[in-house]
């Protein structure tokens, strides 16, 4: 298996360096080989090369480079986001790029509370956050369609074009029946959106949905208006199996997952395209305050190897990496409940420290 790295910015190589050092520990105790090459693109190459800190001036990745990536069999992301970079010149340029460039259409997001992991939701445990999103992840307002006039003036005019196909629409909800059938739960699938308001945009996916439906009969469906879907994680997380949704939604309710399922130190996510290159990722941002300091949560990250392996292992057929994957994830739950908390400097170790505890862990696991 030969994997890309791009550490990127903040404490993304930190968190990035202990997912190595469990798949390194998990390669071991399986038995399977692998190749790892380091891709140095961040907002500190960008700017070393002169990009320009306001504006986007120079590409954050190469074309040459973005080819080279197709080439492996999966990509590992550590953080994208520069605190000397204006906002959204990096994740647009790199984040978003890639996204794209790859096709990745589904980002897969399981909200899973693991063992020992304080849930701010009062008597909910792990038994009932345990839900995966699956978000439309090339669409949507993030295609960047629309524009600005009279820019800067009392007269400034802008639009931001909520770009939906019914293939795009189509796709993310087949992958998400597929994930729903497979994943022998509750079998249910919830369709979020607002189409109460976005009527147009709305109408193509509920068209889609209902029509991909017909092709699960064994799966129940159900829709919730994206407002009330953030009220039902709150109130009854345990009612959800799988949720597919557009892309702005599916950014915004998977940050409220996160917190539920005990905060981003935890939440990990994959872009994935089920026939081309994968890219997997914590999904929090590069908290530059605690970079070089140790302290930050390496678990979100861990996890994210975790879904590698498995989601490689499943499309390849590749039983060892599956199987690798499962010991990665159980790993993880045995020693999320040793830690204080899943805070950054709050852990009760550091970071190296809970590298090495799941690294331990994976090679006593069954
Ligand atoms: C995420 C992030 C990105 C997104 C940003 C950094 C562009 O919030 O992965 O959820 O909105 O998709
Ligand atoms: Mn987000």
């Amino acid at each position: 298996m030969k994997i890309a790295v791009i550490g990127g910015d903040g404490t993304g190589p930190e968190v990035v360096a202990e997912g190595l050092k469990v798949l390194k520990a998990v390669a071991g105790k399986v038995g399977f080989e692998y190749e790892t090459k380091d891709f140095n693109v961040s907002g500190d190459r960008y700017l070393a090369n002169g990009g320009d800190p306001e504006k986007p001036s120079i590409p954050i990745i190469d074309e040459d480079e973005i080819e080279e990536l197709k080439t492996f069999d999966a990509i590992y992301l550590g953080a994208v986001g520069h605190p000397d970079v204006a906002p959204g010149i990096l994740e647009k340029g790199l984040l978003l790029r890639l996204r794209f460039a790859l096709d990745q259409y589904v980002n897969l997001r399981p909200v899973m509370l693991y063992p020992g992991v304080p849930c701010p939701l009062v008597g909910k445990g792990p038994d009932d956050i345990d839900f995966v999103v699956i978000r439309e992840n090339t669409e949507g307002i993030y295609t960047g369609m629309g524009g600005i006039q009279y820019k800067g003036t009392p007269q400034e005019v802008s639009t931001q074009v909520n770009c939906t196909t019914r293939f795009g629409a189509e796709r993310a909800i087949r992958y998400a029946f597929e994930t729903c059938k497979k994943r022998n739960a509750k079998k249910r699938l919830t369709l979020v959106h607002k189409t109460n308001v976005l009527t147009f945009v709305g109408q193509t996916w509920f068209n889609a949905f209902e029509a991909v439906a017909k092709e699960y009969p064994d799966i129940e469906t159900d829709y919730n208006h994206v407002d009330a879907c953030c009220m039902w994680f709150i109130k009854n997380p345990e009612f959800y199996d799988v949720i597919v949704t557009d892309n702005i939604f599916g950014d915004i309710i998977t940050d409220l997952g996160a917190m539920i399922q005990g905060g981003m130190g935890v939440a990990a996510g994959g872009n994935i395209n089920p026939n081309g290159v994968s890219m997997f990722e914590p999904i929090g941002g590069s908290a530059p305050k605690y970079t070089g300091k140790n302290v930050i949560n390496p678990i979100a990250a861990i996890a994210a190897m975790a879904m590698l392996l498995s989601e490689t292992g499943q499309n390849t057929g590749d039983a060892k990496l599956a199987d690798a994957g499962r010991r990665v994830e159980s790993a993880i739950r045995s020693v999320t409940s040793k830690m204080k908390s899943q805070s950054a400097g709050k852990m009760g170790f550091t970071t190296t420290e809970i590298g090495d505890l799941v690294a331990d862990a994976v090679a006593k696991t069954e």
